[in-house]
């Protein structure tokens, strides 16, 4: 089938479905909610959602453990529920990818209760070892959310490899029967009318053979046998020709540590082309060391160099995933923007990246500056990862760490209203709403025309309507400035720029000067959005705390 390219030309919005919506009052996010909100995904411009899973699970980790990958869970409406969803979504021009999530299950899915009994054709599903008579464990591979990687199993009486939390079993993608249970599920989904996949780290499926100790690194031990393992490309390749090609649909990666010259392996359009983008990690890391439990001090000129890196490398040979957020992130206008000043800085955050070359994600709450959580004790938090940190650490230096970097931050419930749990549901929500609900919902910003909310809207039309953001080439400016990105694109006459303050002080800019445009280009009237309530003129100007401002003409 052609393969058309459609998400081009889309925003996407993720959902995160525990905490979008409650329709059925009973604390958490369902489908039924979902439908009421499609609406308002419209109103914001949103050609496409992805969905994080919405399986039936036991929730070790919020659904990214599936107990079954061809239902939807009872609690978020069970399946009419979803192809509900999935009809009024297309009625609206909203494409719906799903997560797909087959590097591990849960431990409590019928593949694996049957493998450790040794059940076939289940019995290799699973990596499994037996107890080395040195008593020790099969390797020193950490899991990344709970200690070591592997655990005993009573039952079977052998190890089980698992690099996330103990009930989060890695499939054995190197025996063919994993892979057609893949290829089921896949066609499963897409015959359905879904429109792809954003794949959970699809780069660590395949394990080096023998499962060799790792004797260097000090943490994340073993996750250079099985990032970007040896059959990979293999496997990827049997997926693709034997299932995806059959349908016009779009697949991601979740790829940590992937630099664009080895996204490109994947992602060139002109040669395997295994996936359509990548979500890379590097923008994430720009106040943090690969994990945001490792905090460093804000640098943007780490987050320009990502930003720019991917812009450069990716031009002409593929296509860039843009995004600030997701549901294993804190807030981004808590960790690049500025909480004081929330609503300028999530407007600035907003511009930064709408403009880049590729599909802009949204994730919910972000288009309202949703900020991070501070809750006042450490059992208020619910995620695995977050739990898991510094155990050992007394108890005020641990909430101060989870503070600034849980991902529970990203999962507190929507902030719909400033009624009770801010509107996201009449019972209890099951993780409790940030405190801030009653200044930072949407109910509010609706009737603010500047409102963050209506910022992105503007962005998000913008963007749409100007073929430059599509086409235009990239260029940075003032690379080496650690309070302004700049950023032109350029297409014949038509040029956009973006200029982004991140620094509550006051700093002078020139961008004729640096860019050779000419000084008529930044006539008031050229200025398309800015969070600046003064009508900018003049080609060079005092930038105020955190503020953006996007020119565009069609002729110079
Ligand atoms: C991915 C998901 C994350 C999950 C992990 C294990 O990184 O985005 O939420 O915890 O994989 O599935
Ligand atoms: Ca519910």
């Amino acid at each position: 089938m052609k393969h058309t390219r459609w998400y081009k030309d889309r925003v996407f919005y993720q959902i995160w479905p525990r905490s979008f919506c409650d329709g059925n009052g009973d604390g958490i996010g369902d489908l039924w909610g979902v439908l009421e909100k499609l609406d308002y995904l419209k109103s914001l411009g949103i050609g496409g959602i992805w969905f994080s899973p919405l399986y039936p699970s036991p929730n070790a980790d919020c659904g990214y453990d599936i107990a079954d990958y061809m239902d939807i869970s009872a609690e978020y409406g069970g399946m009419e529920a979803f192809e509900k969803v999935l009809e009024e979504a297309h009625k609206r021009d909203m494409k719906v990818i799903m997560d797909l999530v087959v590097n591990h299950t849960s431990d409590e899915h019928e593949w694996f209760q049957k493998s450790r009994r040794r059940i076939d054709p289940y019995t290799d599903y699973y990596i499994w070892r037996p107890a080395p008579e040195n008593g020790k464990l099969p390797n020193n591979w950490d899991s990344h959310f709970e200690g070591k990687a592997w655990t005993w199993d009573e039952v079977r009486q052998e190890y089980y490899l698992h690099l996330f939390a103990v009930k989060q079993p890695d499939l054995n993608m190197d025996n063919h029967f994993v892979r057609e249970e893949v290829k089921r599920i896949l066609d499963f989904w897409l015959s359905k009318g879904v429109d792809g996949f954003r794949e959970d780290v699809i780069t660590f499926i395949s394990k080096k053979e023998g499962l060799p100790n790792d004797p260097l690194m000090p943490s994340a031990r073993g996750i250079r046998y099985y990032n970007h393992g040896p059959h990979l490309h293999e496997y990827l390749q049997e997926f693709k020709h034997e299932v995806l090609d059959n349908y016009d649909c779009m697949t991601i990666a979740e790829a940590p540590l992937v630099s664009p010259e080895k996204a490109l392996e994947y992602v060139d359009e002109s040669g395997t082309n295994e996936f359509d983008m990548m979500i890379q990690f590097q923008c994430m890391c720009a106040n943090c060391l690969f994990l945001d439990f490792i905090p460093t001090p804000f640098s943007l000129r780490r987050l320009k160099h990502a930003f720019s890196n991917w812009q450069k490398k990716l031009n002409g040979r593929a296509w860039n995933l843009l995004y600030l957020e997701n549901h294993d992130h804190p807030r981004v206008v808590s960790r690049y923007g500025s909480e004081r000043f929330c609503v300028k800085s999530a407007k600035m955050l907003c511009a930064s990246y709408m403009f880049q070359q590729g599909t802009p994600f949204v994730y919910q709450g972000q288009e309202l500056g949703m900020t991070n959580w501070y809750p006042e004790s450490i059992d208020a938090y619910e995620d695995v990862q977050t739990l898991n940190q510094h155990t050992d650490w007394p108890e005020e230096k641990r909430l101060k760490l989870y503070h600034r970097a849980s991902r529970d931050s990203a999962r507190t419930p929507m902030q719909w209203s400033a009624e009770e749990n801010a509107g996201f549901t009449t019972g209890t929500p099951w993780l409790s709403v940030n405190e801030n609900y009653t200044e930072i919902n949407a109910a509010e910003q609706e009737q603010d025309q500047d409102s963050v909310l209506n910022f992105y809207r503007k962005a998000i039309d913008l963007r749409k309507r100007l073929s430059v953001v599509k086409n235009g080439e990239y260029r940075e400016y003032m690379k080496f400035s650690g309070k302004v990105y700049m950023y032109t694109r350029r297409e014949g006459r038509k040029t956009l720029l973006v200029v982004a303050s991140y620094t509550e002080k006051a700093v002078k800019v020139r961008p004729a000067l640096l860019t050779g445009l000419p000084e008529e280009f930044f006539d008031a009237k050229n200025c398309v959005l800015t969070n600046n309530s003064v009508n900018a003129n003049g080609a060079s100007f005092t930038m105020r705390p955190y503020e953006v401002r996007v020119y565009y003409s069609g002729n110079v």
